[in-house]
């Protein structure tokens, strides 16, 4: 007797989520909508959530007294008759976020939402955040901004720098990326422009900065917020200088920082950098956050000494060292923050280990010198 194929519903999901994907190529925007809608419904009526494929359950700490957001960056979408591999990637950040239960308060999305700021790319960026259950907050990176300066992400998700209020906590979102003009005197063309600053060793163009209006606008922010109140702040680029060949780096951090000096405890959360980053600068702690394109290496001068270091992501799987984040915002404004690695066990670095340097919870030292 002839054996039935059995196919696992693993699978059945996947050629769900492919014959989704073969079908986005060429599809208008309603279509895609509808395409994605599908294979939701498929992956629900497998009883499947995307997070069941990770070889170990993402096991939150006990649930805290405060509020719980997600994080998904740096997703560097090309035209998707490009590439098509960056698009299943943030889709599949999608569906993990959308999988978490609870569903987090809000979704920030940390900036590079495009590949080289093409309107093609923003907007498929934007159809595909549309499917995000939870309210989504954006924030711009360089490679959404420096082929037209931002006309194009403007008039996708307003202004790039703004606050707003949530269970007591006041969130700052600011446009880290700006840079002194480098292409008038070149006579660069825009996308000329767009590929000096998306390279990331490309020493033509200048080093990020917040800039006078923007530290003038939070400045008079912050002045109606009391000192106690918890800050959260999230900037595209580290709000510290870690390395300046890569812009890995914000040129009036200092300003910046001092600006923020009066308040118990601010956590900047920085995307960017596309690998696990810790820091505590006084009152201020720094969190770099995962890419789902791909991570960068490394810098070459070392590690801020809080940093959980990243192992060597795998170079025969394109995935790896990728993923989304979470972060558990305690009632004192500091965060535990998780990282949702696609490949590899969540890790969690928490509040804890920044508070108390030395004394508990303090993760392992990374192997590469501190700096
Ligand atoms: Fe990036
Ligand atoms: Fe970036």
């Amino acid at each position: 007797m002839k054996r039935p194929r059995i196919t696992s519903v693993e699978t059945k999901w996947m050629q769900e989520r492919q014959s989704a994907m073969e079908a986005l190529r060429d599809m208008d925007r309603r279509g895609f909508l509808k395409v994605s809608a599908t294979a939701a419904a498929a992956a629900m009526a497998y009883g499947l959530a995307p997070h069941s494929f990770q070889p170990v359950r993402v096991t939150h700490a006990a649930e805290p007294a405060g509020f719980r957001f997600a994080y998904i960056s740096d997703s560097h979408l090309y035209e998707r008759k490009l590439n098509e591999r960056f698009v299943r990637q943030l889709m599949r950040a999608v569906d993990d976020v959308n999988a978490l239960d609870p569903q987090p308060d809000f979704v920030l999305y940390g900036g590079d939402l495009a590949q080289l700021g093409q309107p093609a790319e923003l907007e498929l960026g934007a159809a595909i955040l549309k499917e995000i259950k939870a309210p989504v907050r954006m924030m711009v990176g360089e490679h959404d901004w420096f082929l037209d300066l931002g006309v194009m992400w403007r008039s996708l998700f307003g202004e790039p720098t703004y606050s707003f209020d949530h269970k007591g906590v006041h969130f700052v979102v600011l446009n880290s990326i700006l840079e002194e003009d480098f292409w008038t005197e070149r006579k660069l063309t825009p996308m000329e422009r767009m590929k000096t600053v998306a390279g990331l060793d490309n020493n033509a163009q200048r080093p990020f900065m917040v800039g006078q209006d923007q530290r003038d606008w939070l400045q008079k922010d912050l002045a109606k917020i009391p000192k106690s109140t918890p800050l959260v702040v999230f900037s595209h680029s580290p709000l510290y200088k870690l390395y300046k060949f890569w812009n890995f780096w914000t040129d009036d951090a200092e300003q910046v920082q001092a600006i923020l000096k009066r308040f118990a405890h601010v956590t900047v959360l920085h995307g960017h950098t596309h690998q696990l980053l810790t820091n505590r600068i006084g009152n201020i702690h720094f969190h770099g956050m995962l890419s789902t394109a791909w991570p960068w290496p490394y810098a070459p001068e070392g590690l801020p000494e809080y940093t959980v270091q990243m192992s060597r992501p795998d170079p025969f799987n394109h995935a790896d060292g990728c993923g989304s984040g979470e972060m558990i915002v305690h009632p004192d404004g500091v965060a535990d923050k998780i990282y949702a690695l696609w490949n590899r066990n969540p890790i969690t670095v928490t509040a804890s280990s920044l508070k108390a340097p030395g004394k508990k919870g303090r993760p392992a030292p990374p192997n590469r010198p501190a700096y």
